[in-house]
């Protein structure tokens, strides 16, 4: 892959559908050329056409395939690395509902190899890169379920919480270098992501604070160029957010059990 002129790139991950490809079609807005992944390549196919339509000053390169595998990861390293990769969006994720030792177990360990080990890969290797360049922007996608324990999305939950933390712990690492983290906590929004978790029915809680995804996005871009260690969108979450800090962790549990029923 070479680079067509002096833009920078971003590489969005989980562009296939739902908030990734709102980071992919902003970021195309924002100037930069794109490499989007995810499993679905016509999905991805239709998006760069789409993106290529409104700028066909970009290059969109598309790389398909399972982000949970580590060989296909050190094939997408390998891809970009002739590329100024300035943005990584660790995005591509997935939940699995229901009680915590019914869930399915495979879809659970391979959960664990997307939301953990696939992110934590990508941060490390291009991190390096931006390192030695002075600059770069690294978000990592956690959720509103990252700042407490979530019964009936026990494993996705902790889950979260690792994202939190570890891209927090990493940001202060990098301070001074010219690359930041920022750690994205969405609540509920509307996209597939509740069908591919095989929750059936949202509840009431579920309904009420959903958000529409490009809202969720266009915060969390203004929020990594601004520089911020933690993005909540939407007004309901922070408040849910600060409310997890000042009452007990179980309690915090019942809450939260509740509020997924
Ligand atoms: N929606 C919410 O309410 C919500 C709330 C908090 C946090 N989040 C987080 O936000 C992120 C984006 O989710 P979303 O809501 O946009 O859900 P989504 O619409 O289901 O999108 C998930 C994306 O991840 C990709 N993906 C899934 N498994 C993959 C794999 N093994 N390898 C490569 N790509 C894979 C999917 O593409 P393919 O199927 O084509 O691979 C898709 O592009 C996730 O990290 C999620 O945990 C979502």
């Amino acid at each position: 892959m070479e680079k067509k002129d002096g833009r920078s790139w971003a590489l969005v991950t989980g562009a296939s559908g739902g908030m990734g490809a709102d980071f992919a079609r902003l970021l195309g807005d924002r100037g930069y050329n794109l490499v989007i992944t995810a499993r679905r390549a016509d999905e991805l196919g239709k998006l760069r056409d789409s993106i290529l339509a409104r700028h066909g000053e970009l290059e969109v390169k598309v790389v398909s395939g399972d982000l949970s595998e580590r060989s296909f990861r050190e094939r997408l390293l390998s891809d970009c690395a002739v590329l100024d990769i300035e943005v990584l969006v660790n995005n591509a994720g997935f939940g699995a509902y229901g009680t915590f030792d019914a869930t399915d177990e495979a879809k659970e360990r391979s959960m664990l190899a997307l939301d953990i080990d696939s992110l934590v890969h990508l941060t490390r290797a291009l991190s390096v890169r931006m390192r030695e360049r002075g600059r770069g922007f690294i978000l990592e996608t956690a959720s509103i379920a990252a700042f407490q324990p979530c019964p009936l999305f026990a494993t996705y939950a902790a889950a979260k919480a690792f994202v939190l933390s570890y891209g927090v712990a990493a940001r202060t690492e990098l301070a001074g270098t010219g690359v930041g983290v920022t750690v994205l906590c969405p609540g509920v929004t509307e996209t597939a992501f509740f069908d591919v978790a095989d929750q059936q029915q949202l509840s009431r809680f579920q309904r009420a604070t959903m958000m529409k995804s490009e809202v969720v996005v266009r915060g969390a871009l203004r929020a990594l160029f601004a520089g911020k260690a933690v993005y909540v969108p939407g007004s309901a979450n922070r408040v849910n957010a600060f409310l997890t800090r000042i009452v007990s962790r179980p309690f915090a549990a019942r809450l939260a059990g509740k509020a997924m029923k």
